[in-house]
């Protein structure tokens, strides 16, 4: 299968204005698990170029609020209550810094971190799973009580495990494949509802 950047996600996200074609990835497992509603407090990781930050504005509304951090720059988005920050997810005072600004518990986490590949299988496995080790550890600090996390992993990464892991803290956690994922890649996405604080 041969990788075409340009692909009909990628012209539709240039014609109804998305920074990204992943925003149709947030659209669609949205619409499927919801786990975003209006009015709720949403917690983006790894979020530049900003298609997802664009979508959970959109989908939280004014009266909620979306926070996004990468460690690219993020251009400002329209809307008071979306805003962008410049962060490192894997430093140590990551959590601090993001719990200070969100300034209260969150209902929802999204990850869609993703290392930039070496080409090194070992090394590439290792680094998303720190990725994805790193979103969980965030997500455990910050949400409230039955909120929700939805994130990025990648076939390398022992998922089984991870969604065990996941059993133990959220309610339910399932495994997603999302039409808009290109053909070819590794990427899988598990949904998380359910919090259970304090586990
Ligand atoms: C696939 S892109 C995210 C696309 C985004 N969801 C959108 O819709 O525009 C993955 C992002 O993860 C970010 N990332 C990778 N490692 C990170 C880290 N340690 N801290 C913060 N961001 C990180 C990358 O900089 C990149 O922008």
């Amino acid at each position: 299968m041969s990788y075409r950047p340009q692909d009909g996600f990628f012209r539709k996200a240039k014609r109804e204005g998305y920074r990204s074609r992943a925003a149709y990835k947030l659209l669609e497992m949205n619409q499927r698990f919801r786990v975003i509603r209006a009015g709720q407090v949403v917690v983006d990781l790894g979020a530049a170029p900003g298609g997802w930050l664009q979508v959970a504005a959109e989908l939280a509304g004014p009266r909620g609020r979306v926070l996004g951090f990468d460690l690219q720059p993020i251009q400002p988005l329209s809307g008071a209550h979306v805003n962008a920050f410049e962060l490192d997810l894997l430093a140590p005072r990551a959590v601090e810094r993001i719990r200070a600004l969100a300034d209260g518990a969150v209902d929802c986490v999204l990850s869609d971190m993703a290392p930039r590949l070496s080409g090194i299988r070992d090394a590439d496995n290792e680094r998303a799973l720190e990725l994805t080790r790193g979103a969980l550890e965030i997500a455990r600090a910050i949400l409230k009580p039955r909120g929700s996390f939805l994130f990025k992993t990648f076939t390398g990464v022992d998922t089984e495990a991870l969604l065990k892991e996941m059993a133990g803290c959220f309610q339910t956690a399932q495994r997603v494949r999302s039409a808009a994922t290109r053909k070819g890649s590794s990427e899988i996405y598990v949904v998380a509802k359910g919090f259970k604080a304090g586990r």
